[in-house]
Order: C-alpha cells, then structure tokens, then sequence
C-alpha cells in the first residue's frame, strides 16, 4: 500500500513538474558546447518521425534575425535557394538520408566565436506552428593566433651569446601580454624581464633565458584576455668544436675527396664493364645452349 501511494504521488509530481516546465519556456532551449573551429551538430527532429523531404524548415539564429539554413522541398541554400545571410554560407548542411525519418538537424563547420547565440528550427507549414527545436550554442574559445589591434606580433628572438642566452622581444601590445620561454617540451623556463615599458598605450616585454643544453626553443607571448597566443622558435647547437684534423686545409680536404671520388667512379666503371662482357657470354650461351639441345631432340625424333 506504502509503495503505491508513493508511486502515486511520485507519478503526481513528475506530471507537475514536466508542466510547470512547459509552461514556463513554450520550447526549452537545449544547450550545446562547442570548441572553436570545431563542427557542431544542432539538432532538430520531428517526434512524428514523419517524412520530412517535400516540406520546409527553416533555421534561423536570433538575436539579430540571421537566415542560417532554409530547406524547402528539396531546394535549400546549398543548391540555389537565395536568402541565406552570409556570414552561414558554405558552413551549413543537412543531413538528407535522415530527412525521411523527419529529422532537420544540421552541422555547422568550423565554429567562430561569433556563431554563438541562440538557433531555433521551425516547420512554418505544421498546425499549430510550432517552433521545434532552441538551441543555445556556446563556442569555447581557445588560444591562437587572432588579429585585432594590438595584438602581440611574432617575437622577435635572437641568440645573445654563443653560450645560450636567448632573447625574445615583443613590441607594441595590447593589452599586455604575458612572454614567456619553453622547451620544446612545453616546459616554462626561468626568464629574467629586461625590458617591461607601455608607450601610448602599448606595451614592450623583452625578456631572456640561458639555456645549457642544444635544442630548440620557442618564445611565446599570450594575450588572454584576447585568446591571442602567438610564437616564434630558436634552435641553439652544439657548439663547434669537433672540426675535424685541424691544419688540413680545406682546399687540400677537397683535393683529397675529389681524388677519392675520381678513383671511386673508374673502379665501378671497370667492374661494370667486366661484368657485363661476362653477362652477355652468359646469355649467349643460354641462347645457343637449349635450344641447340631442342633442335637435336626434335630431329633424332623424326625418323
Ligand atoms: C515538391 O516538388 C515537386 C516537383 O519538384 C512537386 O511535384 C510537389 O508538388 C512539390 N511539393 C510541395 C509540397 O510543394
Ligand atoms: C539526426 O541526424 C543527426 C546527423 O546524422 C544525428 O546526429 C541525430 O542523432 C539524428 N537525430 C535523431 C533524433 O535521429
Ligand atoms: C605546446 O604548446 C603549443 C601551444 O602553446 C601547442 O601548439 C603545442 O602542440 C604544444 N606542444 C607540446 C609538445 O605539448
């Protein structure tokens, strides 16, 4: 009797709520998240799971009213329809195998920041009309390259002495950029700020590092504010001190590696041609041999 009555009341307040819901957003907005640059997937069905191919949906992004995707009986705007607003063109498709199983989602390529907003999926042609799907789309910044004014420009890095002090130098940001040295690891190494100075407004960071070891590092400056990272990589070698037999001059090295390549090139030569006298007796006599053998069969048959 306990376990019904729960059941009841459970099944009272489910009913309640899902109204409530209802009630409150005439269509809940689904949220979706996508990383920058990535595609995404906004999804729209029909719950008839009617065939959708002969109809018109339409999607639109708000606010301000942007035409996104529009299909209607097979025309949509990747095959001539006009009206798409630009900023969607060549980014939108649907999925045409799923429109028979009354499913309008669409795939937005390579998501900016500005895509984000609010995307709604409607069937103007279905009684009531009826707005079948929201979707609030948010894009996840990350960190790259961007253009804007002052944004950080490539570090300008050098090689202060031989012993590996490197130098990297980034003019005229902002806002303020944070500069930094890391391995090729992507590890942070020690830096020591000499230069921290704003100009008008713009910032100039130079900062250096000392390496001990070869190999290659990159300096990278970082606006996060902005999203912006940009960086520029240095490869430090080994220094030179393996010259091979000092006091050989390098006339003489070459003399000596010319001789040697000379001398290489007459013995193959030689050997080639050796070879190839001894090749085409070989052939010859494969020529002569067998068939000769053959011959001297086919005629002791004949008698
Ligand atoms: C869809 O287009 C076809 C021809 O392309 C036409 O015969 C049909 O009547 C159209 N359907 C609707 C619902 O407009
Ligand atoms: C609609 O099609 C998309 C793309 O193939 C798919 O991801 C989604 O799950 C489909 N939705 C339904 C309800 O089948
Ligand atoms: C280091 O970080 C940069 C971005 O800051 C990234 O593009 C790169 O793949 C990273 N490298 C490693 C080895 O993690």
């Amino acid at each position: 009797m306990e376990l019904l009555a729960l059941l009841f009341l459970s099944f009272c307040f489910l009913t309640l709520s899902g109204r409530t819901f209802g009630a409150e957003s005439e269509t809940p907005v689904a949220r979706v998240t996508v990383r920058e640059d990535d595609d995404v997937i906004l999804p729209c069905s029909l719950d008839t799971n009617e065939n959708i191919e002969s109809m018109l949906f339409d999607w639109v992004k708000e606010v301000p009213r942007k035409e996104v995707f529009m299909y209607r009986n097979r025309s949509h705007y990747n095959n001539g329809l006009p009206g798409q607003d630009v900023e969607f063109k060549g980014r939108v498709s649907h999925y045409p195998e799923e429109l028979k199983y009354g499913n309008a989602s669409i795939r937005l390529k390579q998501t900016r920041l500005e895509d984000k907003g609010t995307y709604t999926c409607i069937f103007p042609e279905i009684k009531p009309s009826e707005k079948i799907s929201r979707i609030e789309l948010v894009v996840e910044p990350v960190l790259k390259i961007r253009n804007f004014p002052g944004a950080a420009p490539e570090p300008y890095v050098t090689i202060l002495k031989e012993k590996g002090l490197l130098q990297c130098k980034v003019p005229g940001a902002s806002p303020k950029p944070t500069v930094e040295w890391r391995d090729s690891d992507n590890k942070t190494l020690p830096t020591k700020t000499v230069q921290d100075e704003e100009q008008q407004g713009r910032f100039h960071v130079m900062v250096q590092t000392t390496v001990t070891e070869p190999g290659c590092y990159h300096c990278v400056a970082t606006q996060m504010e902005k999203w912006h990272r940009i960086s520029s990589e240095i490869c430090v070698h080994r220094e030179k001190t393996a010259q091979p037999p000092s006091g050989l001059p390098e006339w003489a090295a070459a003399l000596i590696g010319g001789f040697i390549v000379v001398v290489f090139v007459v013995a193959v030569g030689v050997v080639l041609k050796v070879k190839g006298y001894s090749l085409k007796k070989d052939s010859q006599r494969m020529e002569n041999g067998p068939s000769s053998e053959l011959e001297r069969n086919l005629t002791s048959e004949q008698p």
